[in-house]
């Protein structure tokens, strides 16, 4: 397919990549290694997207002294990059201190957020690598499903943007928007920076369904996967891979049978309290699983993660990364030069300013 590399690659910090490939070559030989930690710091949030049912659920948090442990235990068990997400990551006061943290022990990081509380605390997150803000569409179409939040969404962008603060966005397909995703590709452009895309689902630990009420039908997600695999050939900005657009539009919303889980071995997720998971989608299981604790068991908390049961992963990271290293174990020499030519010949890298 067009273009050397997975656009996705060209979002990382490249010497931490590098710096990477031994603890890649660990978990694909089967030593679990947190590579990379999806931290949900909070499920406290200022929204109430329509489809979302990860937020406000009722849970401890870890405090700033605890957080900061856990990121220098996770660094010396050999974690490169660490993500901030929730519920809203910026309705923790600490955010700031803990990007400054992870950056200063070498660790590449990043969050993910609506972007409402982004232009006024733009003077704390200088130390984030890569900021990732959701976005679903025009001003009508985000208003109506994740609040009254384009304006300040923009106003965010238009913050980072000065200061020199990189970031991506991020946007949920769905029938609300599923003809319109060449309007965020455009703003993508406008900022010089690439948006994932990622399909509606029901998570898998909600009783909740309202998501469905968004859910096109199989061949309508068919479609808009095909028209976002082909603007990603005309060389615009679409930072999931060819291989994700193209697994979704082919599986969406059933199984995916070819598609390992690297989850708990090259990636994990941690619950708010501090308990350590494959993904997303098992986040509320975790608590449930004392040896999980990473407070109370350390590292060897990663080794107790119950194995995956799953037979659909459609959650935007998991999915990219499962895609990678399923690729890679079938085929190293291919995925290895995948990888190298990430390296060494960046496509379109993120730069903040226009
Ligand atoms: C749970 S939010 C947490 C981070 C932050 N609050 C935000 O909205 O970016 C992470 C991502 O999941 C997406 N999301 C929420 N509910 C979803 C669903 N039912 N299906 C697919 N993605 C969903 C959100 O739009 C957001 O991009
Ligand atoms: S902002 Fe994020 S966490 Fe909050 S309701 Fe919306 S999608 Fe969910
Ligand atoms: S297959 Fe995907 S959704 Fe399932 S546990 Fe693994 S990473 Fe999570």
């Amino acid at each position: 397919m067009p273009g050397s590399t997975n656009s996705w690659m060209d979002l990382l910090d490249r010497n931490t990549l590098a710096r990477s490939i031994p603890a890649v070559l660990k978990g694909l030989a089967g030593h679990p290694v947190p590579l990379r930690v999806t931290h949900c710091i909070t499920y406290r949030c200022n929204l109430d997207c329509t489809y979302c049912s990860r937020h406000d659920i009722p849970e401890d948090e870890l405090s700033t002294e605890e957080i900061k442990a856990l990121i220098r235990m996770l660094k010396d068990a050999g974690t490169r990059f660490w993500s901030f997400n929730g519920g809203e990551a910026l309705m923790r006061e600490d955010l700031g201190e803990l990007l400054t943290l992870g950056k200063s022990i070498g660790l590449a990081m990043s969050f993910a957020t609506n972007g409402v509380l982004v232009s006024d605390r733009v003077d704390e997150i200088g130390d984030a690598a890569l900021v990732s803000v959701s976005l679903d569409g025009p001003r009508e179409i985000q208003d109506a499903v994740r609040g009254s939040s384009y304006d300040k969404v923009i106003e965010g962008l238009e913050a980072m943007a000065a200061r020199g603060i990189r970031f991506s966005l991020f946007a949920v397909v769905g029938s609300h928007n599923i003809g319109a995703l060449g309007d965020v590709i455009d703003l993508a452009e406008v900022y010089n920076t690439a948006a994932f895309f990622q399909p509606v689902r029901i998570q898998k630990e909600d009783t909740d369904e309202t998501a469905t009420r968004y859910f096109p039908e199989a061949g309508e997600m068919k479609e808009a996967m095909a028209y976002l695999i082909d603007q990603k050939k005309r060389g615009r900005p679409v930072a999931s891979s060819y291989e994700h657009l193209e697994t979704i539009g082919r599986c969406w919303p059933h199984g995916m049978p070819d598609v390992q889980c690297f989850g708990g071995k090259l990636f994990c997720f941690i619950t708010p309290q501090g308990f350590v998971t494959q993904c997303c989608d098992t986040l509320r299981a975790a608590s449930e699983v004392p040896e999980c604790d990473l407070m109370k068991c350390g590292t060897d908390a990663i080794g107790h993660i119950p194995p995956c049961k799953c037979t659909t992963c459609y959650s935007s990271l998991p999915l990219e990364a499962n895609l990678l290293f399923t690729a890679s174990r079938r085929n190293p020499l291919a995925a290895a030069g995948k990888v190298v030519s990430g390296l060494l010949f960046p496509g379109r890298g993120v730069r903040a300013n226009r």
